[in-house]
């Protein structure tokens, strides 16, 4: 078989050369030599309140890391810059459409994140607590996130884009007491409401005592006596110092959900300590997060990407945050630029998508715009494929800005896998296991297989920031280290990795769909569309696409007697659109009268994938006649 010749781009010698760039190679062997001593190093630069035990003790698939020790997160992202030299450094820049601006300084942010942890703590929330937050990427998210994290209560994020039942789902599986919400997100130039999906979502989610209602529309939004609470006032009428909460290094610090193979999301568990570690150390030696950086993640704070270089790894780093509300087209699609221009952003993070995106819109809208300041770009969420990596260097980054194409997971909580700068990059793979982790390409069995060949990504070892369980459903986390013969951690990625170490990722080998970089699963599409009159079953897949990576393709069996209209078509996809939200509605619906299924019944989606495909579908011997 013909291989296309592999390109490979060597990083500006600036880069090669600054001082502030760790050596790969270095880093890693000091990783190898002493993994407990390389952790113990990167931890010591945090401020702790008591020392831990032992860095890590590692029960297969139980690990613990920073045992005994105790810490609060948010003391490390505030104290420990305002009582130095970052207390007026700007920690938020948050940029709204129409020209709105926000600015936060270190010493802003700490007033009101204690407001709010005093706030939450009026209305009976504790230690443990779970507190599901339901905003857009506003700065009042952050102010909630790290007031949760101040006084040890739990936080679950749920991205606004959600739906009432997602949202129902996730409140009640994380058995929420307070829910924060707006009455309404800001995009592209309208408004969409966010209070009547919450008040739909409240049927049925008993532990829900208050809503803290965030209101930034004229006339104001009615409240409901007692149980919705004005976000503007509870804060006004808040003390105004909060003391830290000391948790313990094993204690959680969130959940967030994620899309399951089953039809129930998952609750990802990430403690505190761990967690707290992997995110400064990979923003500090992944991202090279610096003084003088202005660094944009596009991702909304709803999503790990968020969560870890949105919010909590830039601002334990002590970094300068850049926050929007603009999608990346209104009021034109030169909007980003214009912001990277107009506040100087150095490192631009972002998926795929978006860059696919750019690439249809063309270079002229990059090039009307001064994007010198740049010097590092990421991408993550889904394979950056080589065309789309071309493009990024050449007109963003200008031929001298490295990419970090970033692969990671909801679960790992931090990088694990990239070309670090000053590596050379080889378009098309994500690169190599960062110093800390140590992934491979095995086969089924968990054995090493040829460079060249397809295998399954997964990681030998524990790292700081892995999940600490599946909330509540801990059979479900000891699947993750149970891949092959060594239980190892498996990642549910394809991989292959050339004879340089470097990984190239082919997409997941279980029933996610990875749409624009959102992860949905095909369970949960199918049972959304099996909740409604018309359908007696259904079947989604993920269909090949050249801007969104993949779009959802589902296929329909009626009900006996139900007439198959195109008026039907729009029903089901709104159907699923009010339940789950906009990002898991199918582009693509077939009616048929049948679907492959196994002699046990389960759907074979490998086939209708390759049938969709126009290709082979391989062993269909346990198809069902
Ligand atoms: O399939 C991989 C893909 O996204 C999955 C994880 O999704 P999620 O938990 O939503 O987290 C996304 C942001 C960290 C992975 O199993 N994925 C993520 N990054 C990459 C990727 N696939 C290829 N290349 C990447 N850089």
């Amino acid at each position: 078989m013909h291989k296309p010749e592999q390109k490979v781009y060597y990083p500006d010698p600036c880069y090669r050369d600054s001082a502030l760039i760790h050596d790969y190679n270095e880093l890693y062997h000091e990783f190898e030599k002493d993994p407990d001593a390389f952790w113990r190093r990167i931890a010591s630069d945090l401020l702790w309140f008591k020392q831990w035990d032992n860095v890590k003790v590692w029960n297969h698939p139980y690990a613990s890391w920073f045992t005994g020790a105790e810490l609060n997160i948010t003391y490390n992202c505030l104290e420990r810059h305002v009582n130095n030299d970052r207390r007026n450094k700007v920690a938020i820049f948050w940029a709204g459409e129409n020209g709105r601006e926000r600015i936060f300084t270190y010493y802003q942010l700490y007033k009101d994140v204690m407001r709010m942890g005093n706030a939450l703590k009026s209305l009976g929330v504790r230690k443990g607590d779970r507190v599901c937050i339901y905003l857009p990427g506003i700065p009042e998210l952050v102010v909630s996130m790290l007031a949760c994290a101040r006084i040890g209560a739990v936080h679950t994020v749920v991205f606004a884009g959600y739906g009432a039942k997602a949202l129902n789902e996730r409140i009640t599986g994380a058995g929420a007491k307070i829910v924060i919400t707006a009455d309404a997100s800001v995009r592209r130039g309208g408004s969409i409401p966010l209070k009547p999906i919450v008040e739909e979502a409240l049927i049925n989610a008993p532990t829900v005592e208050r809503v803290i209602i965030l209101r930034t529309q004229e006339p104001k939004v009615g409240l409901l006596d007692e149980f919705e609470l004005d976000y503007e006032e509870l804060i006004a009428q808040a003390d105004r110092y909060c003391e830290p909460v000391p948790v313990n290094s094993e204690d959680p610090l969130f959940i967030l959900y994620t899309s399951g193979t089953t039809g129930a999301p998952k609750g990802i568990v990430h403690a505190a300590g761990g967690y707290m570690v992997g995110a400064y150390y990979t923003t500090k030696y992944v991202l090279t997060l610096r003084e003088n950086d202005v660094y944009w993640c596009t991702a909304d704070p709803g999503w790990i990407t968020g969560h870890t270089y949105g919010i909590y790894g830039p601002l334990l780093v002590g970094g300068t945050i850049f926050l929007s509300e603009y999608t990346p087209d209104y009021p034109d699609a030169g909007i980003w630029w214009k912001l990277i221009e107009d506040y100087g952003v150095t490192i631009f993070y972002t998926a795929p998508t978006a860059i696919r995106m750019f690439m249809r819109m063309g270079e002229e809208w990059p090039d009307k715009y001064d994007l010198s300041s740049l010097r590092l770009l990421g991408s993550v969420g889904e394979p950056l494929n080589p065309e789309a990596f071309e493009w990024f260097y050449k007109h963003i980054g200008k031929n001298k800005c490295p990419i970090l194409d970033t692969w990671w997971q909801t679960e790992t909580g931090m990088h694990m896998v990239t070309t670090m700068v000053g590596l050379p990059m080889k378009p098309g793979f994500a690169g190599k296991p960062i110093p800390g982790v140590i992934a491979t390409v095995v086969n089924e069995e968990g054995d090493p297989i040829p460079p060249g060949t397809t295998g399954y990504l997964a990681i030998k070892e524990p790292w700081p920031s892995m999940m600490k369980t599946v909330y509540q459903n801990d059979e479900r986390y000891r699947q993750y280290w149970s891949f092959g013969k060594y239980g190892y951690y498996s990642s549910n990625d394809l991989a292959v990795m050339d004879e340089d170490g470097y990984i190239m990722l082919l997409g997941r080998s279980d029933d996610i769909i990875i749409v624009a970089g959102h992860n949905v699963g095909t369970a949960e599409i199918e049972s959304a569309l099996v909740s409604h009159s018309a359908v007696a079953e259904a079947a989604a897949i993920g269909k090949p696409d050249p801007l969104k990576g993949n779009i959802i393709k589902a296929f329909v069996i009626l009900r006996n007697g139900v007439e198959p209209t195109q008026k039907l078509i729009h029903d089901l996809k709104y159907h699923v659109r009010i339940m789950l939200g906009p990002i898991s509605v199918p582009a693509e619906l077939d009616f048929v009268d049948s679907l492959p299924k196994t002699r046990s019944g389960k759907i074979m989606r490998r086939v209708l994938k390759a049938k969709e495909m126009g290709m082979d579908p391989g062993d269909i011997s346990t198809l069902d006649e």
